[in-house]
């Protein structure tokens, strides 16, 4: 009944390693506590930025970091965000708690921050509360390597060299906070913001348009009428359109959302991982109004928000969205990336929300202390699909089912990399049944294969500050060659990776 079919010799399509994405906003205590300490600081830095978080977050290989919003990125002033930090402006980050923003972590300290993970940055523009003529100049201030007004000011703060710039996007939920425009407006918007956000020297800009909340299909479909496709003269005007997807369990009128990161039952459990598994009908569907503008697949679907939303975490402040971490949001993570990997021909980006102490993060931090989510484990041990070549599989899995909800208990994906090895990663939704499933494999004989297991002892494992590793990968002893394949034995509520060579 459990049994995976792949034959590495139809693997064509590359998993684009941006899949892999994150996103930070300056919410919370994601930028300042989390990424940002300032030079000052005891904990240890360089140049103001965390050490700890820097080396934790290399070795889930972040391919690329969206910033600075988010609902924020349609009210930041980026000329507030640089020169001598003592006298930049302050401003009220009005969504995010009302607190003081006193823009310390700016342009200069973003592309630090991704030059210390490697990473390509993503910049979101402000088209909410900004001028197409903002817009344009930061572009300018950070790609330009001629002389202008913009490469002068670089220059008097400290930066000769323009930045590589490539991914850049045009508002944020300018469905919602980022301004409350219909489609056909903010189509229009795009098109002139988009225009404006030149291309300088070298530096080509990968523009991204916002775009839809969950299902809304007419988002999208207006976006790819009025600027997805080639018909358009000089179109597409788009490399990227976004869509937003959370699973949580209720969002209430304030924005907030119901059910405990940590006390749930198996209503909850069941709940969640089945809602994260609507990603694949909001890809589908999407990608299929895409398909109808864009047959040739030119401009990408970019999930550049996701991941799990619950309540805060008691005692914390509401807007901070500070939420623990468990093994259900370990599934979310492993089942999510499967979906992605499977639609890589679409889906060329993803950034789950958010990077540290916000939403899904991928690490916590209090003080001086850190600790590593289960969902951060989760995206290490999928890191070797980073642009490897996906390997499609037929999965037949038994189902889990509680109360009225049926899912199939297994999600999985497989790719193989540069050096030939075959990765598979696998993860089992059911709470109480360890499944064993016979991998079949054409197209390769491996002689060797090892396992690695993430697995909690309960639905509602996590990693506290003062145990920081009860949730963390090991060594699988389930795994051995057999047959034309492996036989994997996938423990109940686990994700496990499997190199074959
Ligand atoms: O990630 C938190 C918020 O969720 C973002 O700021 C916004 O874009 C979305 O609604």
């Amino acid at each position: 009944m459990n049994e995976i079919t792949l034959d590495v010799k139809i693997a064509k399509t590359q998993i684009d390693r941006n899949i892999y994405g994150h996103f930070a906003e300056h919410l919370g205590r994601c930028i300042y506590e989390g990424i940002w300490v300032g030079e000052e600081s005891s904990i240890p830095n360089v140049r103001g930025i965390r050490t700890d978080v820097v080396e934790a977050l290399r070795k889930i290989k972040v391919p690329v970091l969206r910033w600075p919003g988010g609902c924020f990125a349609d009210e930041y002033h980026w000329m507030d965000g640089i020169g001598p930090r003592a006298q930049r402006p302050t401003m009220i980050n009005t969504h995010w708690g009302g607190v003081i923003e006193n823009n310390h972590f700016g342009t200069h300290e973003f592309m630090d921050l991704c030059a210390q993970l490697e990473c390509e940055p993503y910049i979101c523009g402000n088209v909410g509360s900004g001028t197409v003529q903002e817009m344009s100049q930061w572009v300018e201030y950070i790609t330009f390597d001629g002389k202008s007004p913009m490469t002068d000011l670089r220059k008097a703060n400290g930066r000769e060299e323009p930045w590589k710039l490539t991914y850049f996007g045009v508002g944020n939920e300018n469905w919602g906070c980022g301004g409350r425009m219909t489609p056909e407006y903010y189509a229009d918007l795009y098109r002139r913001y988009g225009l404006y956000a030149r291309n300088y020297g070298n530096n080509k800009l990968f523009r991204i348009a916002c775009g839809a909340s969950n299902d809304d299909y007419h988002w999208t479909e207006v976006m790819m009428e009025k600027a997805g496709h080639d018909q358009l003269r000089g179109g597409p005007y788009m490399d990227g359109l976004a869509i937003h997807y959370y699973t949580s369990v209720k969002r209430l009128p304030d924005g907030s959302r119901e059910g405990s990161a940590t006390v749930f039952d198996e209503a909850g459990w069941m709940e969640i991982v089945s809602k994260g598994l609507f990603m694949d009908e909001l890809v589908r569907k999407h990608s299929t109004i895409m398909d109808k503008y864009d047959p040739a697949k030119k401009v990408a679907l970019i999930v550049d928000e996701w991941g799990t939303w619950f309540a805060v975490e008691p005692g914390t402040h509401p807007r901070f969205l500070y939420q623990q971490n468990t093994m259900r949001d370990a599934i979310v993570a492993a089942t999510t990336l499967d979906i992605f990997n499977k639609h890589c021909d679409r889906v060329r980006m993803a950034n789950i929300a958010q990077t540290i102490n916000v939403l899904q993060a991928m690490i916590l931090t209090d003080g001086a202390r850190m600790l590593l989510t289960p969902s951060y484990h989760v995206f290490e041990m999928y890191a070797a699909h980073q642009g490897a070549t996906m390997a499609p599989l037929d999965i037949q899995s038994e189902a889990y089912t509680f109360g009225e909800v049926s899912i199939p208990a297994l999600s999985a994906s497989a790719s193989v990399d540069g050096a030939g090895t075959l990765n598979l990663t696998l993860s089992n939704a059911n709470p109480h049944k360890d499944i064993t499933v016979q991998v079949n494999v054409r197209g390769m004989n491996g002689s060797k294969a090892q396992g690695r297991v993430l697995q909690g002892n309960a639905m509602n494992a996590h990693n506290t500050f003062d145990n920081p590793n009860a949730v963390a990968p090991k060594p699988h002893t389930g795994v051995k060659l057999a047959g034309e394949g492996l036989e994997i034995v996938v423990p109940k509520m686990s994700v496990v990776a499997v190199a074959v060579q």
